[in-house]
């Protein structure tokens, strides 16, 4: 008995080489149009990190109407230029034209993904004066109160962060604490619900500041107007 559809034709190999030029051919203008898309879309997000930044700025360094962009480097506080690697640090000034504070991008892991802010540091007060969340997925109505309860905001009008005397951290960490239970100018008080959330803050703002504080202490001098 003759059974039908299971013999196979031979592929000729010129076909062969034309099913391999296509493929080829496919392949490379995939990766053309992820290389173009990459380009083109690379500058419009940098302009929007930019704008970003630009608006949380004055929000976390009160009485801040100007900027000054430097960069935390190897060898200090240098200002920014195109060509320097290092940590963005953006310096505010008042009216006056004095240093008002100094802001810098911090980020964790929070309950979702990745949590990233932009503080504002006081370096006469040796304090946090504002966060401003630039990029969260916490779940709406739990974990992203982190960026609209007031009550939580407040914790940030004068978190100490102060400088230790050998130069190397903070004197006293930045702690999380239950809600309500905020008795040192150090602690966070957390929110009630969204404990993972508010610790990712208090972590960040802690590992940033340990690192940071000392080196911005040492280096007021560099982002000081010459009076
Ligand atoms: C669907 C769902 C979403 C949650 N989202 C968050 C969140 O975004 N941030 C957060 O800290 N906790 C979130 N939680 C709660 C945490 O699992 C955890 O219970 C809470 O952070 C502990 O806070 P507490 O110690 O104040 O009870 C969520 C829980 C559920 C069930």
């Amino acid at each position: 008995m003759i059974q039908e559809g299971t013999a196979q034709s031979p592929v000729s190999p010129a076909l062969t080489r034309s099913m391999l030029r296509t493929l080829g051919l496919v392949a490379t203008l995939s990766g053309l149009l992820v290389v173009l898309s990459y380009r083109i879309t690379l500058p419009i997000i940098e302009e929007n990190k930019r704008l970003a930044i630009e608006r949380a700025l004055f929000k976390v360094i009160p009485g801040a109407i100007s900027r000054q962009d430097f960069m935390i480097t190897d060898r200090g506080i240098e200002l920014a230029q195109s060509d320097l690697q290092g940590t963005a640090l953006y310096a505010g000034y008042g009216q006056d034209g004095r240093l008002k504070g100094v802001a810098l991008e911090a980020a964790a892991a929070g309950y979702q993904d990745v949590i990233r802010i932009l503080y504002g540091y006081d370096p006469y007060c040796q304090c946090i004066r504002g966060i401003e969340v630039l990029k969260m997925a916490e779940t709406p109505g739990i974990g992203d109160k982190i960026a609209k309860d007031p009550v939580f905001q407040e914790n940030f009008t004068a978190l100490e962060a102060r400088a230790n005397a050998t130069g190397d951290g903070l004197e006293r960490a930045i702690v999380l604490v239950k809600q309500g239970e905020k008795s040192e100018a150090w602690q966070i008080d957390a929110i009630s619900g969204a404990t993972i959330s508010s610790k990712a803050i208090a972590r960040m703002l802690n590992d940033s500041a340990q690192r940071y504080v000392p080196l911005i202490q040492n280096n007021l001098a560099v982002m000081e107007p010459a009076s």
